[in-house]
């Protein structure tokens, strides 16, 4: 009964994407649409005083003008990372007060997309404006005191009598996501049922937030999201429009679509806030860290409490035994900024892997070696092993395919005849191995179909793929006749799929399920022997068809936990599990080239050598680590929110201004899997790669322009006039 080798099985969904027939949310056009345009706020702080809504709803076509005063019992769905299911606890529209730039103060509903917009644009408000604090660094901006994230030995007496010391700071602005598909809604009633179609990485927050903001039985909100158009955390929860456009949707008695504009997503939707890091780094005469002292700002809203636990990952990377590891919020009057790609590993990888470097060419050695030669064997932290660690590997083959050996070492020192400066810059990185508490059904049938139902969401990384390869490897199916269904909590309970946890959760109950199968195969069999695959044996056997539902979970984690998970409320474990502590690595080699005279910056070539446990589908795992490396280069050379003082805000709200690369900007990505199972973690030996592939790359690619010039550029992105 056994299937096929499928590591090298086509990305299931490419055909359907390629010729435009995958329907993203948007896509969705019920019968008698309507579309929503949002009015935002050109106020960022103060409260409403009047809002005029005549001419917008004179206008030949406009349906509704829903403001504050439409939407009385709504409430809040409350905050993700508080027991809600929000993005942020403060949702627009609920009173007079507006507590950040853009958020919505009215949605208009009209006939078409081009009056709706037109409308928007006629609505007229008034305001009393309060002072508001724009930047970490303005007046008014107050301190949040987190928990320390790391506190082993003692980092200052380490320090003290350290041989050679680091102390710096560095900055990372804020990013914002700006996945291709934007954030959008279409919600449609029928009878007092609710259907919401919108790109999320957490449909379950979306049914359960949903019902809460309107008070309706859960039962009652159905939500579907089969694909996303990438979402990268700004799509992990609910979205402030979302519970508007189902009000709206009520009130027209029509079927109502939202979609975003990308300027408002940049002041309604979450974001990498800005984070300043100092670290202090001390290594013995002999080149060992023996002292990690790690002190962060990281920018926070005034609603919530979006922690900054950048030691976590920093106190994983090599055997320091002495860490301390500790963090502010600093309040802005902003949106709740939020998870981005590897939100709090991808800033930490930049300034620690920084400061090492500047700490190898303090103590006089090669960056690489002294990576190597302070490697962890053990998690210091918890004084656990790791369930697998292969970052040496990473290092050592990464460093044969780059020729890392040809570095000359004084920087500087390498050019090319025209003159411009060549770099090569090394630099680790590590995330978190979660898993997900998940269920998933199976029904193989006689008929050739089979149905699989399970926690998950497509955003382009390729779990659909993972999930038919887990299934497809074990069992004798027809692959024409599989139905895949994830992103729908009326089908499954949905966990939020982000944290890099989406494979190492869903391949692992596949297995499970696929077990179960096979058991109650098995006993319907009895001795017989049946020929055939497993839908002509199941006609032989007279049967219509086995079901079977598993669940699965992280070590450790209570039986308890699927119930958070029936609830839509976040219930990942990780990386402290009762025996180990698990994470993913990587390495990265960059060769950078700055050119004489513009001290233009190029990345000719980029090496990546992963350990993310089993890999469970070549094709998207490799484009998983180009994505995150393309991402590591626009982190470091390109991407910025360019902030306002006056008005709040960012300036360069569009993909004209807000530069990320482009193809002519990326050069050669060689990317290498170790590829070895993490069976301690879960029995597929999964560990997770979505966002481990871009932690670190930032930090390569300024310890190469440090080789190439000698100029410490300790602010991101950099820019032709840090090198001038
Ligand atoms: Mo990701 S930032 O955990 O969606």
């Amino acid at each position: 009964m056994s299937g096929t080798n499928v590591a090298n099985l086509p990305r299931v969904d490419a055909r359907d994407k390629v010729l435009g027939a995958t329907r993203f949310a948007a896509d969705m056009a019920p019968d008698r649409i309507a579309h929503a345009m949002t009015v935002p706020s050109s106020l960022p702080k103060g409260r409403l005083i009047s809002i005029d809504t005549a001419a917008a709803r004179a206008l030949p076509g406009v349906l509704a003008v829903l403001t504050h005063s439409d939407l009385a019992g709504v409430k809040s769905a409350g905050y993700l990372a508080g027991g809600g299911y929000g993005f942020q606890s403060h949702q627009p529209m609920l009173s007079d007060r507006i507590v950040h730039r853009g958020e919505a103060i009215a949605l208009v509903v009209a006939e078409t997309l081009p009056i709706a917009i037109h409308a928007a644009s006629l609505v007229v408000a008034t305001y009393e404006a309060e002072p508001f604090t724009a930047m970490m660094d303005s007046p008014g901006a107050d301190v949040q005191a987190f928990p320390s994230s790391v506190s082993i030995g003692d980092a200052g007496a380490a320090l003290a009598g350290a041989a050679y010391t680091v102390d710096a700071e560095y900055f990372h602005p804020a990013q914002h996501q700006n996945p291709m598909e934007l954030i959008s809604t279409t919600a449609e009633w029928r009878n007092s049922d609710l259907f919401i179609y919108e790109g999320t990485q957490n449909s379950g927050s979306l049914k359960f937030g949903v019902a809460r903001a309107l008070g309706m039985d859960p039962s009652q909100v159905h939500v579907s999201s089969p694909y996303l158009g990438g979402g990268f955390g700004q799509k992990n929860s609910l979205q402030s429009q979302t519970v508007l456009v189902a009000r709206a949707a009520l009130a027209v008695g029509r079927p109502v679509k939202l979609v975003v504009p990308r300027a408002q997503l940049f002041h309604t939707a979450s974001f990498r806030p800005a984070s300043r890091h100092r670290i202090r780094l001390g290594a013995d005469a002999d080149g060992r860290i023996v002292a990690a002292h790690y002190s962060a700002d990281q920018q926070n809203g005034r609603q919530d409490a979006f922690n900054a636990p950048f030691g976590e990952i920093a106190a994983r990377l090599y055997a320091i035994a002495n860490f301390t590891a500790e963090a502010r919020g600093i309040r802005t009057d902003t949106q709740s900024p939020g998870f981005m790609r590897a939100p709090f590993e991808h800033p930490a990888a930049f300034a620690f892997e920084s400061a090492v470097d500047e700490l190898a060419y303090a103590a006089g050695r090669d960056p690489l070696a002294f990576r190597l030669a302070n490697d962890a064997a053990s998690d210091h932290v918890t004084g656990r092993p790791f369930s697998s660690r292969h970052l040496a590997e990473c290092l050592r083959i990464g460093a044969e395919r780059f020729g890392w050996a040809t570095r000359q070492p004084e920087p500087g020192s390498m050019r090319a005849p025209d003159g411009t400066q060549i770099g090569f810059g090394v630099a680790c990185g590590a995330y978190k191995a979660s898993i997900s508490p998940a269920i998933a059904r199976l029904r193989v049938g006689a008929n050739g179909t089979t149905r699989l139902s399970l926690s998950g969401h497509e955003m382009g990384q390729g779990i659909r793929t993972a999930i038919t390869a887990a299934l497809l490897s074990r069992l004798d199916i027809d692959p024409n006749g599989l139905t895949v269904t994830i992103g729908d909590p009326d089908a499954a309970p949905q966990h939020v799929t982000a944290g890099s946890w989406g494979t190492a959760s869903a391949v692992p109950v596949v297995d499970l399920a696929v077990d179960r199968f096979l058991a109650a195969f098995d006993e319907l069999r009895g001795e017989r022997t049946v020929g055939g695959n497993l839908h002509q044996a199941l006609q032989r056997l007279r049967r219509p068809y086995i079901e079977v539902e598993a669940r699965h979970r992280a070590p450790g984690q209570p039986e308890a936990i699927f119930d958070r998970l029936r609830q839509g409320l976040p219930g990942a474990g990780g990386p402290d599990y009762p025996d180990f502590v698990s994470f993913s690595y990587i390495a990265h080699f960059v060769e950078v080239h700055v050119e004489a005279v513009t001290r233009r910056i190029r990345v000719p070539r980029v090496v990546s050598v992963v350990d993310c446990g089993t890999v469970m589908n070549r094709w998207t795992a490799r484009s998983q680590v180009l994505g995150g490396v393309v991402w590591g280069i626009g982190a470091a050379l390109r991407e910025a929110a360019e902030i306002d003082p006056r008005y709040g805000g960012a300036l360069n709200n569009d993909l004209a201004e807000y530069l990320v690369p482009v193809n002519a900007d990326i050069g050669d990505i060689q990317v290498e899997f170790i590829d070895q199972p993490d069976t301690r973690l879960n029995r597929s030996g999964v560990k997770g790669l979505g966002e481990v592939a871009m932690v670190g790359v930032a930090a390569a690619i300024a310890n190469a322009v440090f080789h190439a010039t000698g100029i410490r550029v300790r602010d991101l992105p950099i820019r032709i006039e840090h090198l001038l």
